[in-house]
């Protein structure tokens, strides 16, 4: 067998850091900063510190940051007083800061709006007398834990995501992503283990995107029809790996139609490894099958320049450099239009910079050890 990780082999990464124009937004690279938790923004608000780290991202190459998930006005939407809240001036104007900072430095950014649902522990700061909220009061695990939402609280939380569009348009983002992946608040009414509601959000496919499309609805009309919406999903649950929403083609079909129609302008496919194909019978990824069903514009992601999978790593495993070959082939094919870089991006601001100017021997490992220095 010939070897194939050497630099020597490597593909031209040029079709990476080629410009695109998708009229409502145009960005200079197709790479993608992954959203990813930090807990570094005491009491939601982003200080200079995040700034600055978002910055160092966008001075390296970075084309689009998506922000780490920042929550909406709704006192269960977090159970992480170190999350960054997307409500409030002191928030806002940290986040104003954030977008003058990605922007002089020549990068775009949208923040990535959150509410986790019942994966909130009950009793947790910042709002501890909160009861934690989803549409059936069933958790991840499939146990019945409390209420569901009512109808009135739905639709607030509906108005939540809408404000937050208009604040994220008002103070400058060049977008909006909606979290609708991992088992969160929006993938709670989007999985069937978690959605048993009998009313209209819940029961065939198509009701349990009813929530999803109501958001994506509520923000397009705050921002009207040039502001980018991203929406993020995923088959997979950070604690259910196997999950699927949609086990075929033609089911994934019928759970995309009412998105698309909603207005979402950019599916980003979260996936844990992107090489993957989703579907018997095709090599299409994730984000391919997605591009190909909606004609939109799609994100691919999933240990992109790593070798090993998702939290593994956090556990102490040691992740070498992926061979980024496949990747490249793909991107030429048009399976999807953009990469997001999760964990490489996270201990490597430069990791865009390397790869283009072939440093491969720079890039920062990702270890144990590479975690402790953040920045
Ligand atoms: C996490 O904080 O571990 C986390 C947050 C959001 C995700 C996935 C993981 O979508």
């Amino acid at each position: 067998m010939e070897k194939t990780n050497t630099t020597q082999q490597l593909k031209s990464v040029d079709s990476l850091f080629k410009s695109l124009s998708l009229g409502i937004l145009d960005l200079s690279t197709r790479i993608v900063m992954a959203p990813m938790t930090r807990s570094f923004s005491p009491d939601g608000i982003p200080g200079p510190d995040v700034a600055a780290y978002y910055r160092r991202r966008a001075e390296n190459g970075v084309g689009l940051i998506i922000t780490e998930g920042t929550v909406i006005n709704h006192p269960a939407a977090t159970g992480d007083p170190n999350v960054p809240h997307f409500y409030g001036e002191k928030a806002l104007e940290g986040w104003a800061n954030v977008v003058a900072e990605v922007h002089e430095a020549g990068g775009k950014i949208v923040p990535q709006l959150w509410h986790v649902g019942i994966t909130r522990r009950s009793g947790s700061l910042p709002h501890p007398e909160a009861q934690s909220v989803s549409p059936s009061g069933i958790n991840l695990q499939g146990e019945k834990i409390n209420e569901p939402l009512t109808e009135e609280e739905i639709n607030s939380i509906i108005q939540a995501f809408a404000l937050a569009a208009a604040d994220a348009k008002r103070i400058g983002f060049d977008g909006i992503e909606l979290h609708g992946a991992h088992g969160y608040l929006i993938d709670q009414f989007l999985w069937e283990r978690t959605n048993q509601r009998t009313d209209e959000y819940g029961g065939s496919m198509i009701a349990r995107t009813r929530f999803a499309a109501e958001i994506i609805k509520a923000c397009r009309l705050a921002v009207g029809p040039d502001f980018p919406i991203i929406f993020r999903m995923s088959q997979w649950k950070t604690s259910h790996y196997e999950a699927k929403l949609a086990a075929t083609p033609e089911l994934l079909e019928q759970f995309l139609t009412p998105l698309l129609e909603a207005g979402v302008d950019i599916f980003h496919c979260s996936t844990r490894r992107f090489w993957e194909p989703e579907f018997e019978g095709s090599n299409l990824n994730f984000a391919g099958w997605v591009k190909k069903i909606t004609g939109k514009p799609t994100i691919t992601v999933g240990a992109v320049g790593l070798t090993e999978d998702f939290l593994g790593a956090f556990r102490g495993k040691s992740s070498g450099l992926a061979d980024i070959n496949e990747l490249l082939v793909r991107m030429d094919n048009d399976e999807f239009d953009l990469v997001a870089i999760g964990r490489a991006l996270l201990i490597d601001p430069a990791w865009a910079s390397k790869v283009r100017e072939g440093r491969f021997d720079d890039l920062v490992p990702f270890n144990a050890e590479a975690l402790k220095t953040l920045y």
